[in-house]
């Protein structure tokens, strides 16, 4: 209990606080994250047989189909009561690795996709954003939905967000670097810390001489980064810790 009250404290006196958040926060959701044991989304599917450019070249339709059927499953979920709580630190920086929408549907408008995000699809070739699909009905887990075409080009197109070897989108990085570079606190929460450049943030945030809190139910990397480690869940800590450290926000 001491370390919540230790982490509203550093909320509460905090001028400028960036919540950086992974797929945890949306576990509470009904979304599976990538790593954890069993649930995690990767142990029913090889990631490099997915989330690369080359798996969508030589399998269009199983990588767009996939991301259909996920994009189709988070449509279906909705933002919990950790969403809601960082909705409600009204001048946070949040910066996600997430691609879902759950941040911007608890509040969150302006949260920074550093891996894109499943509803903002573009053309393969010419990179023109293109319009979301309005195929009814949840595509089948692994079934193969040939992806629309560009209508500029014709190019194939593809999900919105960052495969493995692809750089993360420029202004996004920025924006997340200089956001971690100038606050003094940053809340870290549901993420494993292990994927680069986006797990950099809270490191730089630490170096520029912020207090990070971290918020996971289990360790991480992130532990030796952390001034206070909140072991516990997004929907459970960060209710209370937000209420401890603007009671009166809470109010409302
Ligand atoms: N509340 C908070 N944290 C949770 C919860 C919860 N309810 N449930 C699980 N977690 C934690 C796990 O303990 C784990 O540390 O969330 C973390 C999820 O880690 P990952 O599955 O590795 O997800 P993430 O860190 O977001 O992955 C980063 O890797 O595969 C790429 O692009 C993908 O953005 C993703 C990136």
């Amino acid at each position: 209990m001491a370390d919540v009250r230790e982490a509203a404290k550093l909320l509460e006196k905090a001028q400028r606080v960036v919540v950086f958040t992974g797929a945890g926060i949306s576990a509470e959701s009904g979304v599976p994250t990538f790593r954890d044991a069993l649930t995690g989304l990767w142990e029913r599917f090889d990631a490099q047989s997915l989330a690369t450019p080359q798996a969508f070249q030589d399998d269009p339709d199983l990588v767009w189909g996939w991301y259909e059927w996920r994009r189709h499953r988070v449509s279906t979920v909705h933002p919990n009561p950790g969403h809601l709580a960082v909705a409600a630190m009204k001048n946070a920086v949040v910066i996600t690795q997430n691609v879902d929408d759950l941040h911007e549907r608890a509040g969150s408008a302006d949260t920074v996709h550093l891996h894109g995000s499943l509803f903002m699809p573009r053309c393969s070739q010419c990179g023109e954003a293109a319009a979301l699909p309005s195929t009814t009905g949840e595509p089948d887990e692994g079934r193969r939905v040939w992806p629309p075409s560009c209508v500029r080009c014709a190019g194939l197109i593809r999900p919105g967000v960052v495969w493995f070897g692809e750089a993360l989108p420029e202004a996004a990085l920025e924006a997340a670097a200089r956001a971690a570079s100038d606050c003094d606190v940053l809340l870290t929460v549901g993420t494993s810390g292990m994927v680069y450049p986006a797990a950099e943030i809270p490191r730089l945030a630490a170096r520029s001489g912020a207090a990070v809190i971290q918020v996971n139910p289990q360790p991480t990397p992130l532990d030796s980064v952390a001034l206070v480690n909140l072991r516990g869940s997004a929907a459970q800590v960060l209710p209370d810790l937000a209420a401890r450290a603007w009671p009166d926000q809470a109010a409302e």
